[in-house]
């Protein structure tokens, strides 16, 4: 293959900020890759609307990356990825990757006692994506969801070692702890930043899968597979793009990302 193809850009996009923690795990494990995000930043939170809504929006975010020329996309907002993958990978024309399969395999491999606990927005959970990919992998697991909506908040706002917050995950994931389970799937971008919190609730006894880790590794899997890895010594760039004004994505981006962002440019045509 024409190694022109193997540097052009892999396309991230999510409904706003929280795909930059599936930016971060793509950057630790394939260092060498050129990415453009999008984050729907006028249009955020998806993870309320109806599935209709996000799926319209959904073939927008696509086709705003293929018009960076990118070699795959990278679903990472949750909500899209459990209700508008065939839409996605019907207008994109390249490789796609969603976050449900990858945390859907890592659940199943991971738990012991075949009693996982799923947590996102209200669409993923409306959905049972998750649920039904993890039963798919293995009939024996029980599944137990849970929609968590006052962690994007309250991850936007910084509030990952407040008392608040502490209170709140207590409240949502008792049902989960009750169960006993002994992994928790993220299912929303925004939760590993609150990762340590919500491990506290299980007192440290509890897996956690962080959709993004397991979405990176696939989309390692699917580089090679297409022959597609960047061998390029070029500095490989990161290209943010939002469609709003980019400052409080700037500003809280850092956070998400471990890192600083850099330039952020307002996407045309939203
Ligand atoms: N990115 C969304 C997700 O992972 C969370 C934020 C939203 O509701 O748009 O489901």
């Amino acid at each position: 293959m024409e190694s022109s193809r193997q540097s052009k850009p892999i396309g991230v996009f999510d409904s706003g900020i929280g795909g930059l923690t599936v930016v971060r795990a793509l950057t630790r494990h394939l260092p060498s890759e050129n990415i453009v995000y999008f984050g729907d930043t006028a249009r955020v939170p998806y993870g309320p609307k109806s599935p209709q809504v996000v799926r319209e929006y959904a073939v927008e975010d696509t086709g705003f990356l293929m018009s960076h020329d990118v070699k795959m996309i990278v679903v990472a907002c949750n909500t899209v990825s459990s209700v508008a993958m065939d839409l996605v990978m019907k207008k994109a024309g390249v490789p796609v990757a969603g976050v449900i399969l990858p945390g859907a395999r890592a659940a199943a491999a991971a738990t012991k006692n075949r009693k996982v606990g799923v947590i996102g927005t209200v669409g993923t959970i409306s959905s049972n994506a998750y649920p039904n990919a993890i039963r798919q992998l293995d009939p024996s697991i029980h599944v137990i969801s849970q929609a968590c909506p006052l962690f994007v908040p309250l991850a936007e706002e910084g509030w990952t070692d407040h008392a608040a917050t502490a209170l709140i995950a207590k409240e949502y994931l008792f049902p989960l702890k009750r169960e006993k389970i002994d992994t928790l799937v993220l299912g929303c971008t925004h939760y590993p930043v609150l990762s340590e919190v919500i491990s506290g609730v299980f007192d440290g006894k509890v897996t956690l899968i962080d959709s993004g880790e397991s979405t990176a590794m696939e989309v390692a899997r699917v580089l090679d597979e297409h022959d597609m890895r960047n061998s390029s010594r070029a500095r490989p760039h990161v290209r943010f793009f939002v469609s709003d004004i980019p400052r409080k994505f700037t500003e809280v981006g850092e956070r998400f990302l471990g890192r600083t962002l850099g330039r952020v440019r307002r996407a045309e045509g939203f």
